[in-house]
């Protein structure tokens, strides 16, 4: 018997109860994946008949929210499976409000690869097959058990000197000969380029830009009150040399901030003697470069691109990097290069974090220095040369025809244009409801132009995931036929 102090009508009843779980659902308490009250339970919390929740949840099935598991309960739906032919429409309220900032929009996808389930096409993070964490973890164990960590001491600002000594071994690949004392650790790249871009600049500066470019750097200037200039990238080369020149002589460009080897989102590859003259152009004109190299390493073919800091003269460039792409995101170890700003970017550093933390550092300069980093790299970048070539491919045979994907030389992106009719954060909003995440075109750049593009992860493509892209692509197809 239903409580009737709550509600008489039965048909009303059972839609509240349905859209108290949708809510729920839809605020995140219950997540994909996630087991929700059983009908017995909810039956005696709410006060309504067996028969009420049965019929709201019959209802939720209808819509697809939740799924009933024979001897088990009822689940927040997960994504369909691979083999599953025709997609089902996909017209039930979103996950999500509609309406996301792009700031919002950014922490959110940094919260969507931690929901588990999902085939992550969105945050650019590697594979985890391609990552040596067992080997790893052995080192920081065996770290962790040298006499100086049982004292638990505290590093200095500069970060551990074994690990500054691996990467100037490591740095004449790109181009540098570089001594332990002009590096610096960082915890990881982003780190790097916050303390760059507060050496060079103050609020209100004007920082030239790739355009697109990743999100993070973008979030960055706006913190820092600076104002981006967007440069026009090519998809294939990069930055256009002559536009830079340009925007040099048209603006106060305080500094420039741009990934010359495999930008993220294009992949796009800067030649070499491009990088000269650029960095030839910004002496002349004594302006910084903030280098993002973090996917120098991850080329498809030919050698080691260098980067802009090896034609640098005047100590203006300053390059960052890390070991997130390659040895592990999690261990949060970069570096930077600072040039003739270290003084500042140490006393920066200090007022930040004092020290990044050794354990990692060491583990990682072990595994540098015990050999194999040149064959891991080698064994990671055909793999990810692979993933990206197939999903590239898959994208082509399943979206609509019309879109276009760029042709990356390194790193794990892709970036997808679609037409314009199609909504990116709608396509966002939608794949997450699939069990897909995705990143729009619209963070990539401070207009928020690129809403018709999306990013994907290759890292994540394998043949487990090739059906996750046909369904983007049959949801790209939809939405440019809704508009
Ligand atoms: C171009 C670029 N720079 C920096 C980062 C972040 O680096 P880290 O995790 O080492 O801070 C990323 C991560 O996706 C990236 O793509």
């Amino acid at each position: 018997m239903d409580n009737p102090a709550i509600q008489t009508n039965q048909d009303f009843l059972y839609e509240q109860v349905a859209d108290d779980i949708v809510s729920m659902i839809e605020a995140g308490s219950f997540r994909l994946g996630d087991r929700i009250p059983s009908v017995r339970e909810l039956s005696r919390r709410r006060g309504v008949s067996i028969t009420t929740v049965m019929q709201a949840y019959r209802s939720l099935e209808d819509k697809g929210y939740i799924e009933a598991r024979p001897q088990s309960g009822y689940y927040v739906r997960l994504r369909q499976s691979p083999g599953l032919p025709t997609p089902e429409p996909i017209s039930r309220a979103a996950l999500y409000p509609a309406e996301i900032s792009v700031q919002k929009l950014v922490m959110k996808i940094f919260h969507d690869q931690l929901i588990p389930g999902m085939v992550q096409f969105g945050a650019a993070l590697p594979d985890p097959d391609l990552l040596p964490t067992a080997r790893l973890n052995r080192l920081l164990a065996s770290v962790s058990r040298k006499p100086d960590f049982r004292q638990n001491a505290c590093g200095i600002v500069e970060g551990c000197d074994e690990l500054r000594v691996q990467v100037a071994q490591h740095s004449y690949q790109y181009g540098c000969h570089l001594a332990p004392e002009d590096i610096l650790i960082t915890s990881g790249c982003v780190e790097a380029m916050s303390l760059a871009l507060q050496a060079t600049c103050k609020p209100g500066d004007t920082v030239a830009i790739e355009s697109p470019t990743y999100f993070t750097l973008l979030q960055m200037l706006e913190s820092q009150g600076l104002r981006a200039l967007e440069i026009p990238t090519h998809p294939e080369t990069g930055i256009s040399v002559e536009a830079l020149r340009f925007a040099i002589e048209h603006h106060p460009v305080r500094a420039c901030l741009f990934i010359t080897n495999f930008n993220n989102p294009l992949g796009c590859l800067m030649p070499d003697e491009r990088k000269a003259e650029m960095v030839a152009l910004l002496a002349e004109h004594e302006i910084p470069l903030i280098e993002d190299d973090i996917n120098g390493e991850l080329y498809f073919s030919g050698r080691r691109p260098n980067v802009a800091k090896a034609y640098d003269k005047k100590g203006l460039v300053l390059l960052c990097s890390s070991f997130s792409k390659d040895i592990s995101p999690s261990y949060r170890v970069g570096w930077i290069v600072p040039g003739r700003y270290k003084d500042e970017i140490e006393r920066l550093k200090l007022v930040s974090n004092i020290s990044p933390p050794i354990l990692t550092q060491l583990a990682i300069a072990e595994f540098l220095a015990g050999g194999g980093y040149d064959h891991h790299l080698r064994t990671i970048r055909k793999a990810y040369a692979k993933k990206t070539a197939c999903m590239a491919d898959a994208v082509l045979r399943h979206f609509p025809p019309g879109t276009a994907v760029s042709s990356p030389q390194g790193g794990f992106v892709l970036w997808v244009q679609m037409a314009k009719t199609v909504d990116a954060l709608a396509m966002y909003t939608q794949a997450l409801k699939l069990g897909i995440t995705i990143v729009p075109g619209h963070v990539f750049s401070p207009s928020a132009g690129y809403r018709h593009f999306i990013r994907l992860n290759t890292a994540a493509w394998s043949d487990q995931t090739a059906w996750a892209v046909q369904r983007l692509g049959t949801l790209a197809a939809q939405l440019e036929k809704t508009h």
